[in-house]
C-alpha cells in the first residue's frame, strides 16, 4: 500500500515535471555563462586534459576563469528568491583542449562553443573524467527548486580550425574526423562566409572559422541527435539552438522532431538578425512558424536598446513589436531579451540604472518569454573596447538581494508564473504613447495587465484619454510603487475600452495595473510542441480546463488524454491523416474552449536531399521550391511560406534543398518556380514519387520535367 502510494507520487512528481516542459510561456530565464558565475570546485579550475587555459586572476579574458556547474548548484536560492524559474547555461559539451591561438597567452573556449565531444561534459565545468556527476547534481539542485535547465547547443561546427585540435571531433572519446583528417565527409570543407545574405554560404559555409558539420551524413546526423537525446535523459528540459541560420534549415526540422520524439522539451534559437531589416526576414519567420523551433527575438533587443538606452522615440518598438506580431505565428514563444553574453551590456551603452529597471520592466511584461542576462541584476558591466564580447561576460562578483533590480524580476516573475496569464498567453495592444511614454496592455479573455512606463528622466507627463481592458474600479500599482508607481481609476465604458482618470506619470516611472477574471468556458492559451507525428505528447495549457477529464479533438478524432488538470493537458496526438488541425479542448460537460492550431505530420522526419537538375531557367529573385503531397511538403503550397524552399543553386541551373520528410512514406512531390512577383511555373509530367527511408538520410535528384 505504502509503496504503491510512493510509486504514485513519483509517478505525478515525473508527469508535472514532464507537462511543463513544453509550455515554456511562464517561464523566467536567467542566462549564465558557466565559466564567469561561480567557482564552485577548484578542482577543476586547471584540468590535466587541458592544462594551462586556466588565469586565476580574471585578466586575461579569453582564459577560462573557474566558474563551473557546481557554482551554480550553490547559488539556487538566490535564483529562486530572484523568481527565475529556468538557468540558461553555457554549451557544456567537452570543448577542445588546446590553446586556440598559440601566438596569445591564452585563447581558451571558456564559453563553450568549440565541441570536440558531444557525448561528454567538459572538464573545466564537471570533472577531469567529463563524467556526468556535476551536470546531474546541478539539473537535480535546479529540479528541487522549481527551476527548469536550459543547454545551450550548437549543431553547427565542432571547434576553430585555424589552430588548437583543428576541427577534431570525438564520440565518447573515440576520433571521428578532424578539418584534414576527414575520409567520411563529417565537415563541408567551404571557405567562411562572406555574403550573410546568400542562403547557400549561410548554411553550407564555414561560420567564423568554426568547423562546419556536415549534417546531411547519416553518421553526422545520428551523432548529433544521439547526443541531444543524452541531455535530454540528463534531465535537460530546453535548448537555446546556436546560430540556427547556418545548420541545415530542413535538417534543424528533423532535428527539433527528433528532440519531441525522444521526450517534452522547449527549442528556441539564435537566427541571429531576425528583425525586418534583415534580407532573410522572411526566411527567418517562416522557419519559426514551421520547424517547431522558436527564435531570440533580435527585433525586440533592438528596439529595446535602441528606446531605453539611446533615448529614441517609444514609436521604435511599439512598430518592431507589431510588426513582428503580424508574422511570427507563435508571438508569445519568442524568446525576448536586450542583453547578452555577445553584446555589450545595457549599462555599457547607458550608466543608468533607472533606464535598465524601465527596460527590465517592459521585458518582463511584454510579449514572449524573457531573458535575463546574469550580473544585470547587480548592475554589473565592463565598459572595456565598448564592451562587447569578451567584456560583457563579466565575472559575477555579487550577490545582494536586495538590489531594487532583483525585487523587480521577482515581483514580475510572480505576475507571469502563477497569477496573471494575461503575461503568458495574451495579446499585445498599445494604448497611449509619445516619445517617452508608452502604455500597453495584455489581455487573455478576463486577465488584463496594464503597464504604464514614462522614460523621461525628468519630466513627468498627464495622461489624458487613456482607455483600458480593465473594468471600473481603482487599481494599485503592482509593484508597490518600486519604479514610481501610484494608483488608477477606471471608469465604465464600452466594447473592452474603459476610460481610466487623467493622472500624472512621474519622470522615470514603470506602473503595472492587473486584474484576474474567473473563466467561464475553458481558457486555452498554449500549445507544444505545435508539430509532431501521431504518438508524441503534445501540451495545451491554460485557464479553467476543470479538474476532470475531458476531450481533445483533431477534426472529428478524440485524442487519448495522458494527464488532465486545470491549468494542462497532455494528450497523445492521433492515428489522424497529415495536415493543420483547429484543436479543440472541451471539458468534462463538453464546454468547448478557443481552438489552437497543431501540426500533425504523416511520421518522424528524416533529412533528405532534393536535387533538380536543368531546371527551368530563372530570373534575379525568381527561386525553385519543391511541393507534394504531405504536409511535409507543404500539401501542394504554391506561395514562399508554403512550399518548400527557397532551393540553392550554387550548380544553377540545378537546385537542391535538404528538407525533413515522413521516414517510411510514399510521397509525390514536383518542382515548381515561383517568380518574384508570385507566379508559379510548374514543371510538367506526372508527379515525381519517393519513399523515404525509415532512418539515417536520404537524397532524391531527378531532372526538371519540360
Ligand atoms: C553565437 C553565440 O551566441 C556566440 O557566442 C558564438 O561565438 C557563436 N554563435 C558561434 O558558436
Ligand atoms: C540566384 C538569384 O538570386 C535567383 O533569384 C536566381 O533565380 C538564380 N540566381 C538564377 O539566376
Amino acid at each position: 500500500m505504502r509503496s504503491t502510494r510512493l510509486l504514485f507520487l513519483a509517478t505525478l512528481l515525473t508527469l508535472a515535471n514532464l507537462l511543463s516542459a513544453q509550455d515554456f510561456k511562464k517561464q523566467i530565464i536567467y542566462q549564465i555563462v558557466t565559466d564567469r558565475f561561480v567557482d564552485g570546485d577548484t578542482s577543476n579550475d586547471n584540468p590535466s586534459e587541458s592544462a594551462g587555459l586556466f588565469d586565476s586572476t580574471h585578466s586575461n579574458w579569453y582564459a577560462y576563469w573557474g566558474g563551473d556547474l557546481a557554482g551554480i548548484q550553490q547559488k539556487m536560492s538566490y535564483l529562486k528568491g530572484m523568481g527565475v524559474t529556468a538557468i540558461w547555461i553555457s554549451p557544456s559539451v567537452n570543448n577542445e583542449n588546446l590553446n586556440l591561438n598559440s601566438n596569445t597567452p591564452i585563447s581558451a573556449p571558456y564559453h563553450g562553443y568549440d565541441a570536440r565531444d558531444f557525448m561528454q561534459v567538459e572538464e573545466h565545468f564537471g570533472d577531469s573524467s567529463n563524467s556526468w556527476t556535476a551536470f546531474d547534481n546541478l539539473v537535480s539542485a535546479a529540479h528541487s527548486n522549481g527551476i527548469k535547465v536550459i543547454v545551450d547547443w550548437a549543431n553547427n561546427h565542432s571547434n576553430y580550425n585555424g589552430g588548437g585540435e583543428f576541427g577534431a571531433l570525438y564520440n565518447n572519446g573515440t576520433f571521428m574526423a578532424s578539418d584534414s583528417n576527414d575520409p567520411n565527409g563529417y565537415f563541408h570543407h567551404n571557405p567562411n562566409i562572406s555574403n550573410y545574405n546568400d542562403r547557400y554560404q549561410l548554411q553550407y559555409y564555414t561560420l567564423l572559422s568554426l568547423e562546419d558539420l556536415n549534417q546531411e551524413n547519416a553518421t553526422i546526423d545520428g551523432y548529433l541527435k544521439t547526443a541531444v537525446h543524452q541531455f535530454q535523459s540528463h534531465g535537460v528540459d530546453a535548448f537555446r539552438l546556436d546560430a540556427i541560420k547556418h545548420v541545415t534549415w530542413g535538417w534543424e526540422y528533423s532535428f527539433a522532431n527528433s528532440v519531441f520524439t525522444q521526450a517534452p522539451s522547449f527549442l528556441y534559437g539564435e537566427w541571429y538578425n531576425n528583425n525586418s531589416g534583415d534580407p532573410m526576414y522572411h526566411d527567418a519567420y517562416k522557419f519559426a512558424n514551421k520547424s517547431g523551433i522558436n527564435e531570440l527575438d533580435f527585433g525586440v533587443n533592438q528596439a529595446v536598446r535602441d528606446v531605453f538606452a539611446s533615448n529614441n522615440n517609444f514609436s521604435e518598438l511599439d512598430g518592431t513589436i507589431s510588426g513582428e506580431n503580424a508574422n511570427f505565428a507563435w508571438n508569445n514563444d519568442q524568446v525576448t531579451f536586450f542583453d547578452s553574453h555577445d553584446e555589450s551590456r545595457f549599462l555599457t551603452l547607458n550608466n543608468n540604472n533607472n533606464r535598465l529597471h524601465e527596460a527590465m520592466a517592459y521585458l518582463l511584461t511584454t510579449r514572449g518569454i524573457p531573458v535575463i542576462l546574469y550580473g544585470d541584476e547587480q548592475y554589473l558591466h565592463n565598459d572595456t573596447s565598448g564592451g562587447g564580447d569578451p567584456y560583457c561576460r563579466v565575472w559575477m562578483s555579487s550577490f545582494n538581494t536586495s538590489t531594487t533590480a532583483y525585487q523587480l524580476i521577482n515581483k514580475l516573475a510572480g505576475l507571469r508564473q502563477s497569477s496573471n496569464d494575461a503575461l503568458a498567453y495574451g495579446s499585445y495592444q498599445q494604448r497611449w504613447i509619445n516619445n517617452d511614454v508608452y502604455i500597453y496592455e495584455r489581455q487573455f479573455f478576463n486577465d488584463v495587465v496594464l503597464v504604464a512606463i514614462n522614460k523621461n528622466d525628468s519630466s513627468s507627463y498627464p495622461i489624458s484619454g487613456l482607455y483600458t481592458a480593465l473594468p471600473a474600479g481603482t487599481y494599485s500599482d503592482y509593484l508597490g510603487g518600486l519604479l514610481g508607481g501610484s494608483g488608477l481609476t477606471v471608469s465604465s465604458g464600452s466594447g473592452g475600452n474603459n476610460p481610466a482618470n487623467n493622472f500624472t506619470l512621474p519622470a522615470h516611472t514603470v506602473a503595472v495595473w492587473q486584474t484576474t477574471g474567473t473563466p467561464s468556458a475553458p481558457e486555452v492559451g498554449s500549445i507544444g510542441p505545435t508539430i509532431g507525428q501521431p504518438g508524441i505528447k503534445v501540451t495545451i495549457a491554460g485557464r479553467g480546463l476543470g479538474s476532470t477529464t475531458g476531450q481533445v479533438l483533431l477534426g472529428a478524432t478524440a485524442a487519448s488524454i495522458q494527464s488532465w488538470a486545470d491549468s494542462s493537458v497532455t494528450f497523445t496526438v492521433p492515428n489522424v491523416s497529415n495536415g493543420v488541425y483547429q484543436t479543440q479542448l472541451k471539458n468534462s460537460s463538453g464546454t468547448a474552449a478557443n481552438t489552437i492550431p497543431f501540426t500533425v505530420l504523416t511520421a518522424a522526419l528524416i533529412p533528405v536531399t532534393f536535387t533538380v537538375n536543368n531546371a527551368t531557367p530563372t530570373n534575379t529573385g525568381d527561386y525553385i521550391f519543391v511541393t507534394g503531397s504531405t504536409v511535409e511538403l507543404g500539401s501542394w503550397g504554391t506561395t514562399f511560406d508554403t512550399a518548400i524552399g527557397p532551393m540553392l543553386d550554387p550548380n544553377y541551373p540545378n537546385w537542391f534543398l535538404n528538407a525533413a520528410l515522413p521516414g517510411g512514406a510514399t510521397v509525390q512531390f514536383k518542382f515548381i518556380k515561383i517568380a518574384a512577383n508570385g507566379t508559379v511555373t510548374w514543371e510538367n509530367g506526372s508527379n515525381h514519387q519517393y519513399t523515404v527511408p525509415t532512418s539515417g538520410t536520404g537524397y532524391v535528384t531527378v531532372n526538371w520535367q519540360y
